[in-house]
């Protein structure tokens, strides 16, 4: 068992191209944490600076509390899995299995024993005798897992290893994973794009965005909670609706949030409150998530936003419909490309400052909010989109027809322009 723990690592490819940006994050005895984040965003180059496999530019790699920047791939008591586990193609499965231990010159006994009970554990033991050839995609990277893990590390490290699987193996191998690696008790760090994936699977899940983190914490803490704009959108089943609003503090009696032909109220109650209206005057965004929108009757009381039913979406277990309501949503604010960053000289550091701040509690500072050098990708080129709303089972709409639907303020999520919460995340 092992500690990991990464201080302000960076990673900068031969060419100059930014993958890893001054990251930092902690995985504990026996977690398993999951690194999650879109094509390109620097996981595998993350996982494998930890494997020993790719040079650390600058920062710390601590190994259960030794420094282990200069440590040999061997020395680091790691295993690691790929997407296309390889195997010995000329030894059976049984073969690829012991041939970690028998390098490791273990007793035949004790390798033979072992064998077998991590082939019954991974359900693979009438594979024993076949040849990797002749095994499913489910098997063979059934086999190359327990290839990792038969001679115990203390880490395993798994890059997406189910996504060349087809959905029902991927969900029923995802199931075995989860409790193999926590009955080993072994810290894990698995690597995945799958938002699903990684809300089953984790204790804890770190989320990337080009080389920056934007956010970590429970699979719950992430989903309901997020620090940052991309997080909520991207923990997203269905399209997260994020909206363009101006706040206002009418005579400071209460908080209005302005989205042009639609206005809803926020007491002073709230506990958001006075992070909001330290923004009277600007712009923010508002995340609503379409379960956070509930059709409602024509003459129901309360906060709620008006449209027409453009289109209706069957996906077998909801409906979801498409409301024209004349609100201008925005695009997720992401941090600027790296490599336009490294060349460019510009830096991303005020939005990472905020993100970094509301990572370990505090919330963002004013003058940072209103400083921000360049504008971000997508705010500003508002469009009026739809507002996604979930209906549940039955399709209480028709198209064409106008719709009301009520709005869970407890529910919205509050960001800065560049993407930052607003009221700090709890953590
Ligand atoms: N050896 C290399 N030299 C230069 N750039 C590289 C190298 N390896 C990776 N990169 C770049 O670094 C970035 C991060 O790559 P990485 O493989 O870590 O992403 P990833 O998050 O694992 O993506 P995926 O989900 O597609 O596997 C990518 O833009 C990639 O093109
Ligand atoms: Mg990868």
């Amino acid at each position: 068992m092992s500690t990991v723990v990464l201080d302000n690592v960076t990673k900068v490819y031969p060419g100059g191209y930014l993958a890893v940006d001054r990251l930092s994050l902690r995985a504990d005895e026996g977690e398993l944490l999951v690194l999650l984040g879109p094509s390109g965003c620097g996981k595998s180059t993350l996982l494998r600076m930890i494997a020993g496999l790719e040079e650390i530019t600058s920062g710390d790699l601590w190994l259960s509390g030794q420094l282990a920047n200069d440590f040999a791939p061997r020395d680091r008591d790691v295993a690691m899995v790929f997407q296309n586990g390889a195997l010995y193609p000329h030894r059976s499965v049984r073969g690829n299995l012991s041939f970690p231990m028998e390098i490791a010159k273990s007793d035949p006994n004790i390798v033979r024993e072992r064998v077998v009970e991590l082939s019954r554990a991974l359900h693979i033991e009438e594979t024993l005798d076949r040849r990797p050839g002749t095994l499913s995609g489910g098997q063979r990277q059934r086999v190359a897992m327990g290839r990792a893990i038969v001679r115990q590390p203390s880490l395993f490290l798994m890059d997406e290893p189910l996504s060349n699987l087809d959905a029902g193996m991927r969900t029923e191998l995802r199931m075995e994973i989860s409790s193999l690696v926590r009955a080993m008790g072994v810290t894990t760090i698995y690597v995945t794009h799958d938002q699903v994936e990684a809300l089953t699977l984790a204790d804890r899940i770190a989320i990337m965005n080009r080389g920056v983190l934007q956010d970590i914490g429970t699979p719950a803490q992430v989903y309901n909670d997020p620090a940052t704009a991309f997080t909520a959108a991207f923990l997203n089943s269905q399209q997260l609706n994020l909206l363009a609003a101006t706040v206002r503090t009418p005579q400071n009696q209460f908080i209005m949030l302005d989205f042009g032909p639609h206005q809803i109220t926020m007491p002073w109650t709230d506990p958001r409150a006075y992070a909001v209206s330290q923004h009277t005057g600007s712009q923010i965004i508002v995340g609503i998530r379409p379960d956070g929108l509930t059709p409602v009757p024509e003459k129901t009381e309360g906060p709620s936003f008006f449209g027409r039913v453009r289109t209706l979406e069957y996906h077998g277990h909801e409906w979801l419909a498409y409301l024209e309501a004349g609100i201008p949503s925005v695009a997720v604010p992401e941090p600027p490309d790296p490599r336009r960053h490294m060349n460019g000289g510009a830096s991303n550091g005020k939005t990472r400052s905020i993100v970094r701040r509301l990572l370990s509690g505090g919330g963002p500072r004013e003058e940072e909010e209103e400083e921000h050098v360049s504008p971000p990708s997508g705010f500003g080129t508002h469009r009026r989109a739809d507002l996604i709303v979930r209906l549940g089972s039955r399709p209480v709409w028709r198209a064409g027809e106008h719709g009301r639907v009520a709005i869970d303020i407890s529910r919205l999520m509050l960001f800065t322009q560049n993407g930052a919460r607003i009221d700090p995340p709890r953590r």
